[in-house]
């Protein structure tokens, strides 16, 4: 009895230990995929209403997106409308689709993945604020949607374009999603003053990828 009592002591003694350090430096990593809600594609705010309330809007309540919201927002940015060709609620130069949007959140950052409408794991990490200008009042917002290009994706095809159309397809994506987050009630503000660099190191970015716009979406602080 007496060398189990022991036994039991040393194993504890080592146990404990690596439990407190495992916890301490790998906190519980959450899903790597997360399927979202089917978007809704008929109803909501007239296109004409959302167009006359638009307006930038810098400063958040702390109040998490749900799954519906942050899906119908990334439909609108880069989802997919035509299933049959794969083609985009934004339109993309010579249908090659060049984007991917970063969504960073306090559990992590992801990418959007319009095949499939899903949200895939990058990291466990809060970039938010590495990615995202400091708010005007109120709190981070709970999302911030980076919007990033690959210009090589264009190939031999159009390569003194590319750049060019890189920055045009987000100014349509970015659009789409302005008008979305007004359609939902909810603010953001398209922000192209971002320290591209930082950006990129905080993404862990691969070499040539274009750094366009980081857009905040949250609830509007209450005045
Ligand atoms: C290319 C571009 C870059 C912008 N960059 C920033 C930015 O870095 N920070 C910011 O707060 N707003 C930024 N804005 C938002 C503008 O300040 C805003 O659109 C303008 O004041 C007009 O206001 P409205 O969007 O409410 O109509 C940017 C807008 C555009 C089109």
């Amino acid at each position: 009895m007496k060398r189990l009592i022991a036994a039991l002591i040393v194993v504890a003694a080592i146990a404990v230990p690596i439990a407190v350090v495992v916890g301490a430096t790998a906190p519980a990593a959450g899903p790597q995929e997360v399927t979202l809600p089917a978007p809704d594609t008929q109803g909501g705010m007239s296109l004409n209403e959302a167009l006359a309330r638009r307006r930038s809007i810098r400063g958040f309540d702390a109040k998490a997106l749900d799954q519906q919201q942050l899906g119908q927002l990334l439909w609108a940015t880069q989802g997919i409308t035509d299933p049959p060709t794969g083609h985009r609620a934004a339109p993309s130069a010579m249908a090659v689709y060049p984007l991917t949007v970063y969504v960073c959140t306090a559990d992590g950052v992801f990418t959007y993945e319009p095949k499939g409408h899903k949200l895939v794991r990058v990291s466990t990490e809060d970039r938010r604020a590495d990615v995202t200008q400091p708010p005007r009042g109120g709190q981070p917002a709970p999302v911030s949607i980076v919007f990033t290009g690959d210009p090589s994706k264009f190939g031999s095809r159009s390569p003194d374009r590319a750049a060019a159309f890189v920055y045009l397809e987000v100014g349509h994506a970015a659009e789409n999603l302005a008008l979305e987050a007004t359609a939902l009630g909810l603010a953001t503000v398209p922000q192209g003053g971002i320290d591209a660099a930082k950006v990129s190191e905080a993404l862990n970015l691969p070499e040539g990828t274009m750094v366009v716009y980081t857009m905040p979406v949250g609830y509007p602080v209450a005045r």
